[in-house]
């Protein structure tokens, strides 16, 4: 932070390595104006200070994730969360809300695609409420089905849709909701049967990291940055590129996406 416009808060911030949006300058609004530029303006709520052992990398792509896992959080224990299925496990959101769920003693049921991803979390993120299941695997439905089951898990967290979305629909206790938060797969949700939200309770509703923060006050959003900074050092980089690169970024990141992020950097553009 090179100069603060004035107000205590902000000057606390001069001199700092901060990660920043310009999300939310105006109510909802996102804004132009570029956090790629060289020098930007943002509120001060708008920045999350980066600790000693957290690179300007991390704080790059650091900001969204851990703010909306926060709110997922908040989310979870809202709705009275006895265990949480979530798609889209080994993402950089998955791992976060693995370790906030653990923290809060809430068991995880994480939905992955790949069986090296079922070890990697199995391997990283051990503990009694850690369940991994890979949703290519011919018996997935009746696992998630018999564990969903055995441990009430009353809550999804999804960011695929499609028709994996039914499949887990199919496989929750009474009373349950899914929040959609993402579309990884670019397809509708699909395959939710109209029985289990007429006579099963199922609920579905969608969550949105703006929508979330403008309901806060400047001391829940003060709070809520203080602890995101503790997830910066979740965030894990992949590969750089210069912005002649795009192309082959988007390749990389495409292909890899549980690599962690790709980033676009000016300072490697030829
Ligand atoms: N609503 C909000 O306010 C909000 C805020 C922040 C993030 N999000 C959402 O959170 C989600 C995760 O973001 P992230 O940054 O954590 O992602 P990320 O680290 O880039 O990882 C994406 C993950 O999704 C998996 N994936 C991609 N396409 C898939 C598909 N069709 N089916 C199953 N898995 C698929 C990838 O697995 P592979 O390695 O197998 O490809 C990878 O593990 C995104 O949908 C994002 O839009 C929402």
């Amino acid at each position: 932070m090179v100069g603060s416009g004035g107000g205590f808060y902000a000057w606390t911030l001069v001199g700092k390595r901060v990660a920043f949006t310009r999300v939310l300058e105006r109510p909802g609004l996102f804004t132009k104006g570029g956090t790629y530029a060289e020098y930007c303006v943002t509120s001060a709520t708008n920045c999350i200070t980066l600790d000693d052992n957290v690179s300007f990398e991390q704080g790059a792509s650091g900001v969204c994730n851990p703010l909306t896992a926060l709110g997922l959080l908040e989310r979870c224990k809202d709705r009275n969360a006895q265990a949480v299925i979530q798609t889209g496990a080994a993402s950089q959101m998955g791992r976060m809300m693995i370790r906030l769920l653990a923290e809060e003693n809430i068991p995880t049921i994480n939905i992955v695609r790949k069986d090296d991803q079922v070890q990697m979390l199995k391997d990283k993120y051990a503990g009694p409420g850690l369940h991994v299941l890979n949703s290519e695997s011919p018996t997935f439905e009746k696992d998630l089905k018999a564990l969903a089951r055995e441990l009430n898990a009353n809550v999804v967290l999804e960011c695929v849709a499609g028709p994996i979305v039914g499949v887990i629909s199919n496989c929750l206790p009474r009373n349950s909701t899914i929040v959609s938060y993402g579309q990884l797969s670019e397809s509708k949700i699909e395959g939710i049967s109209a029985f289990s939200v007429i006579g099963g309770g199922l609920k579905l509703e969608g969550f949105l990291l703006s929508n979330f923060l403008r309901e806060k006050n400047i001391f829940q959003i003060l709070s809520i940055t203080k602890k995101a900074r503790t997830l910066l050092g979740e965030v894990i980089i992949n590969k750089e590129f210069g912005l002649h690169q795009i192309h082959e970024a988007m390749a990389e990141y495409k292909a890899n996406m549980s690599k962690g992020k790709v980033l676009l950097k000016p300072s490697l553009t030829l």
